[in-house]
């Protein structure tokens, strides 16, 4: 009979759909890739707190605020799931901290972007939220199992936090002629680089391959970002907004909404880190990180006290 090595066996479970568990044997380059992913993934989660806790205390009214308060919670939650699940690859928590406070992780770009309106909060539920979970329901069968599962509940999370700012928008598109304006502007600003969002085009992604191979990504980054712009054209419709992209339209022919050419170099910049509020986002996350080191130093000292009391 044929021996089969590591590799092979590896590579038969994930064409089998068999998933990937903690303790088996992977190929060092899957490990690196999911650690990769998976806490660039959390740090976006963490980071994408930020200029959504910016409008808490500006929230419209109670029940916006209550809703506001429910959606920073879960994108905490979120983040804690998926350092979990990257912890299971061996790599700690205080390292991915620290390779976020030094700049050396990346975070979605996304998340430099500026809320300098109420509407921004319902934009970033229906576009930046939109764009999320349709990258984000194939990873809930993406090969490693701790990641899959992690990404289960957090789908159903991100689903609804996209219906709630469309709903949100849905309200500011009948208000007032200011409330419209203001919609407009939001969308205006938010449109871009939500289709950034997806990543690089097929061509320029340099992890796509590997990460179809293994089945870590089942879509490619141009096939969602299509989906995406295919699905949110007749939401914008009903809102009575326009997507800023004069090249926008039905091609009958392949059956999908062309678009405008994407700046990339815009994408590049803010992902290198001079994108308009990269810097005060990770000033933010530093300071609390510092700011924080007395709770964390608690947090030991108790467990360290209940240890000994078992013990
Ligand atoms: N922002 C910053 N960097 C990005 C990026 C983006 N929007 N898109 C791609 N990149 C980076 C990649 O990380 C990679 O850099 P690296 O090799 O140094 O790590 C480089 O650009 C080339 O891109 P690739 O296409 O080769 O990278 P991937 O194969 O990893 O694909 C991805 C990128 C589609 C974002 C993939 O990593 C992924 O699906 N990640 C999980 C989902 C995720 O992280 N989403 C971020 C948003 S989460 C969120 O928005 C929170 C919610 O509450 C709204």
């Amino acid at each position: 009979m044929a021996q089969h090595t590591s590799e092979e066996i590896f590579q038969q479970k994930v064409d089998n759909e068999i998933k990937i568990e903690a303790r088996e044997w992977m190929p060092d380059e899957y490990r690196k890739t999911l650690i990769r992913q998976i806490s660039q993934h959390a740090h976006s989660e963490v980071v994408g707190m930020l200029p959504e806790g910016n409008w808490i205390t500006r929230a419209p009214n109670l029940r916006r605020k209550l809703i506001l308060i429910a959606k920073v919670q879960d994108e905490a939650g979120h983040g804690l799931y998926l350092y979990s699940a990257a912890e299971t690859l061996g790599i700690t928590r205080d390292e991915m901290y620290e390779q976020l406070h030094t700049g050396k992780a990346k975070y979605s770009s996304i998340f430099n972007y500026p809320t300098l309106t109420w509407a921004d909060i319902g934009a970033i539920g229906w576009l930046v939220d939109g764009a999320a979970i349709m990258n984000q329901v194939m990873l809930c069968r993406t090969s490693y199992g701790p990641y899959a599962r992690a990404m289960v509940r957090i789908c159903k999370e991100e689903s609804f936090h996209q219906r709630q700012g469309y709903e949100s928008l849905l309200a500011l598109s009948k208000g007032s002629d200011e409330q419209r304006a203001m919609l407009q502007d939001a969308v205006n600003r938010w449109w871009w680089p939500s289709i950034m969002m997806f990543g690089p085009s097929d061509a320029e992604s340099t992890n796509s391959e590997k990460s179809m191979l293994w089945k870590i990504k089942r879509q490619s980054n141009d096939d969602l970002r299509q989906r995406f712009v295919d699905a949110t054209v007749d939401q914008a419709r009903i809102l009575g907004v326009t997507l800023p992209d004069p090249d926008l339209k039905w091609n009958e022919e392949r059956g999908h909404y062309d678009f405008g050419v994407i700046n990339w170099d815009e994408f590049w910049n803010v992902v290198k880190g001079n994108g308009p509020c990269n810097k005060q986002r990770m000033n933010a996350r530093v300071k609390a990180w510092n700011e924080g080191a007395w709770v964390r130093e608690a947090a030991m000292v108790f467990a360290d006290k209940r240890r000994q009391k078992v013990a």
